[in-house]
C-alpha cells in the first residue's frame, strides 16, 4: 500500500487536531482565558510535522503498517511543547511577532501574561499526557527523560536541547554568526525536538538499540536541515505564504544559515543532510519509505 506524503499528511493532521482536542481542556473549562489561549496556538494551523514524525517513525519500527495504539497521544505531546516553544518565541522579548500560523499571536490576542502562562501550561499539559502513555512503562520513562533533556538548556552537540538553542539564538542577535555556532543554534533549537520526535516514536513502539540509533542520527540530520530551509524561507517567501512573519531574520539580525552561507550554498546542504539520511535508515527497506518521503517534504516544502 503506497500513500504519497500528502496523504500522510493530511491524515497525520486530522489525527492530530483530533487527539489534541481531546486531550486538551475544552474551552469553558475555567479559567477560560488560559484554556482559549492554549487552543488559540495549538488550533491555528500547524503543520503538524513533529507527531506525524513520531507516529511514522513508531509504525516503521512496529512494521506491520499500522500505528501502535496510543501513539498519537505521544505525538499530541510533542506537538504542546512545539506549540509552547512557539508562542514564547513568538512573545516581546523574543523574537516579538505578531503573525503566526496565519493568526494574530497569542500574546496579541490574550496579552502578553496570559501567552506566557499558555505557553507554560502546554509544557505542563504534555507531560500529564506523557504520564498516562498506554505502552510499556519502562518504554514511558525513557520517552519523559528524552523530552524532557531535548526540550531543556543544553548546547553540546551529544545533548541539544530546545532551550538551550534559545538563548543562543537570543543571544546571537547582532553578532557576526561563524559556521559553528548557526549549527549549534540549529541543532538545539529545532533539531533536538524533531530527532526525539522519530526517537521517542520508535521507543514507544519497542525499537531495539540500533533502530533507535538510526533513527536518532536520521533525525540530527532531517531535523537541521529543516531549520537551515526554515531559514531560507524567511528570505524568499512572503508572510502571507509562510503565515509568519518574513523578512523577520534579517530585520532582526539573526544567525542564521543564509547570513553565513548564502542561499544557494545553504539549499545544497539541506539537500546533502536528507541525502545522508536517509542512508541512515536503509536497513528498514520499504517500510522505511513514508519517513524518507516525509524527510524530502521538510527540504522542498514552501511554508
Ligand atoms: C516553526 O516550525 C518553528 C521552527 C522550529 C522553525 P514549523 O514550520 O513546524 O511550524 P508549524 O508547526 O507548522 O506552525
Ligand atoms: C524557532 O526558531 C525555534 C523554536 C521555536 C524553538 P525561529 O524563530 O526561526 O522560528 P520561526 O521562524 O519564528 O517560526
Ligand atoms: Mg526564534
Ligand atoms: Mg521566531
Ligand atoms: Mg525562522
Amino acid at each position: 500500500m503506497q500513500h504519497t506524503v500528502q496523504d500522510i499528511l493530511k491524515s497525520g493532521v486530522v489525527q492530530m487536531d483530533a487527539t489534541l482536542d481531546r486531550l486538551l481542556p475544552s474551552p469553558d473549562t475555567l479559567p477560560h482565558s488560559i484554556h482559549r489561549a492554549m487552543r488559540h496556538s495549538v488550533f491555528a494551523g500547524g503543520k503538524r510535522l513533529r507527531p506525524i514524525l513520531c507516529m511514522e517513525a513508531a509504525r516503521m519500527v512496529q512494521g506491520n503498517g499500522e500505528l501502535p495504539a496510543g501513539v498519537d497521544e505521544l505525538g499530541s505531546a510533542i506537538e504542546m511543547l512545539h506549540t509552547y516553544s512557539l508562542i514564547h518565541d513568538d512573545l516581546p522579548a523574543l523574537d516579538n511577532d505578531d503573525l503566526r500560523r496565519g493568526k494574530p499571536t497569542c500574546h496579541v490576542v490574550y496579552g502578553e501574561a496570559i501567552a506566557i502562562l499558555a505557553g507554560d501550561a502546554l509544557q505542563t499539559q504534555a507531560y500529564e499526557v506523557l504520564g498516562n502513555l498506554q505502552c510499556n512503562p519502562a518504554a514511558a520513562i525513557r520517552i519523559v527523560r528524552e523530552i524532557a533533556i531535548a526540550t531543556g538548556t543544553g548546547v553540546d552537540r551529544n545533548r541539544p536541547g530546545m532551550i538551550g538553542g534559545q538563548v543562543m539564538d537570543i543571544e546571537g542577535e547582532h553578532q557576526r554568526p561563524t559556521a559553528e555556532m548557526v549549527e549549534a543554534i540549529h541543532r538545539a533549537k529545532t533539531g533536538a525536538l524533531i530527532t526525539v520526535s522519530l526517537v521517542t516514536g520508535g521507543i514507544y513502539a519497542g525499537a531495539h538499540a540500533d533502530a533507535i540509533q538510526r533513527l536518532r542520527s536520521f533525525g540530527e540530520k532531517a531535523g537541521l536541515a529543516f531549520q537551515i530551509v526554515d531559514d531560507v524561507l524567511d528570505v524568499t517567501q512572503s508572510s502571507e505564504q509562510l503565515g509568519k512573519t518574513a523578512g523577520k531574520d534579517t530585520a532582526s539580525d539573526k544567525a542564521t544559515w543564509p547570513a553565513v552561507f548564502g542561499i544557494e550554498q545553504s539549499l545544497q546542504d539541506a539537500d546533502s543532510l536528507i541525502s545522508s539520511a536517509f542512508a541512515e535508515l536503509e536497513p528498514f527497506g520499504a517500510a522505511a519509505e513514508s519517513l524518507k518521503a516525509l524527510a524530502q517534504y521538510l527540504v522542498e516544502r514552501k511554508h
